[in-house]
């Protein structure tokens, strides 16, 4: 495609975007506040995505704001290598506490995909601690995300995210089939009924490979980036049994579900399956400042401490604890504990539940999926062009004054957790206006 750039627009080589589009039409965000983009313009634009599922608290929150302020004119930036800060610990202790003491100990990363890779090298490492140096092979799943990391890359499951890298993928990683399955489950509310039996396949890679070759198998307990895929009744639970048979780690990459997006603190709190490692990013700090965290259990961590004197991770990020994370993650677990926040989600997710439902009947929409205040809606792709509709969706309701999120033709809703009844309607409205319109 040959189209010239705005002005200013050139040096910016944007992600996972079509720069030429975006610059000859660009969509240009300038404030937000509470429940609302403007762009510059100056439209309100409605946030039905929670920017990129990171502000659960909406924007601009003041004690965020006023928290990461004062800490910036404190302590601007500190080594994390043999040196500490208050904040970074104290948020720790915090966190530890947010899962009701059950996860021990609590390893920063800078965003979503370290928060993953970070996972996989300590699940290997805890492997070798133990003595069981062969567990070395990692299974994920299949339309799995787990950020661009090259181990997330290499578990997630994705095809086009893996093509091009295909020869730097990790080696001995397996992936489990998906769960998603129209015939069977669409227009499910909640977990589906279908697809139970797909945890078994665990078996199979165990049978395969021998349980004691395999380290870690990681999922998200509810997939996001590849189009909302809610786990089947008791699927996680079978997981969970399987690894525990065959002394397989289990890691959910909580990078979306974290903080409160199913009512819950974590998903595994919706979904009572305790894995042994966790990742989150995102909300941790209202998508604030970049920050991500690894959460293990006292069995994990104790397995490094008992080790020779010396350094017993080999692994870290200079903004590891950043300060200004620290200080915004700190104000974020105030605003959850202190304002009802889980509460609020819980108030509402029926009502936007029902709203999402509501477009059933709607031309091209052949499933609507929903869990806690996460909605997908797929549409059917027109032939040999997938994504192009619900594309244009996209950029149709931006114009209209909503940001939805579309990834293939689906499109996901995951709004900040403080939305009210009357921005639900709001947002529904302007996408069943766009749905009806749409080629
Ligand atoms: C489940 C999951 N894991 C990892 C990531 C990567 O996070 P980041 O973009 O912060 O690296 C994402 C991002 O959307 C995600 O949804």
């Amino acid at each position: 495609m040959t189209t010239t750039p705005k002005d200013g627009l050139s040096a910016y080589w944007m992600p996972y975007t079509a720069n030429r589009n975006f610059k000859a039409s660009p969509r240009m965000l300038v404030s937000a506040e509470g429940m609302y983009y403007r762009d510059d313009a100056g439209n309100a634009i409605l946030d039905g995505t929670a920017g990129l599922w990171c502000v659960p608290l909406g924007h601009a929150q003041p004690k965020i704001v006023s928290a990461v302020q004062k800490s910036v004119a404190t302590l601007d930036y500190a080594p994390s290598f043999q040196l500490g800060h208050p904040s970074a610990f104290e948020l720790a202790e915090r966190l530890k506490k947010y899962t009701g003491g059950r996860f021990s100990n609590v390893f920063y990363t800078g965003s979503g995909s370290e928060a993953v890779d970070t996972a996989l090298k300590i699940a290997l490492a805890y492997h070798r601690a133990r003595g069981n140096a062969t567990r070395t092979r990692l299974i994920g799943r299949e339309r799995g995300y787990h950020g661009v990391g090259f181990g997330g890359m290499s578990v997630g499951g994705i095809g086009g995210n893996r093509k091009t890298f295909n020869s730097a993928l990790l080696q001995g990683v397996d992936h489990l089939p998906h769960t998603h399955n129209l015939e069977k489950n669409a227009f499910t509310k909640g977990e589906p009924e279908y697809g139970t039996h797909l945890a078994d396949e665990l078996e199979r890679l165990v049978a395969l490979h021998d349980a004691s070759n395999i380290a870690a198998v990681i999922v998200e307990p509810v997939a996001g980036s590849t189009g909302v895929l809610i786990p089947p009744k008791g699927y996680l639970k079978r997981l969970r049994e399987l690894c525990t048979k065959h002394g397989i780690l289990l890691i959910f990459d909580e990078v979306i579900t974290g903080f409160g997006r199913l009512g819950t603190p974590f998903a595994s709190d919706y979904f009572d399956v305790e894995p042994d490692i966790f990742t989150t990013a995102k909300g941790l700090t209202n998508g604030v400042v970049p920050m991500g965290a690894v959460f293990v259990k006292p069995e994990i961590h104790d397995a490094f401490m008992s080790g020779p004197d010396g350094i017993e991770l080999f692994h870290g990020y200079t903004y590891s604890g950043h300060p200004l994370a620290c200080a915004a993650g700190l104000a974020s677990l105030d605003i959850f504990e202190q304002e009802g926040i889980l509460e609020q989600a819980q108030s509402v997710a029926g009502y936007f539940q029902e709203a999402a439902h509501a477009l059933r009947g709607l031309p091209h929409v052949i499933d609507i999926r929903t869990i806690g205040l996460i909605a997908g809606i797929e549409l059917e792709s027109r032939p040999g062009k997938v994504g192009a509709r619900a594309y244009e969706a996209f950029t149709r309701a931006f114009d209209d004054g909503a940001l939805i999120r579309v990834t293939g033709d689906i499109i996901a809703l995951s709004p900040p957790l403080i939305i009210n009844k009357q921005q639900i309607d709001e947002l529904f409205g302007k996408l069943s206006a766009v749905l009806k319109n749409l080629a």
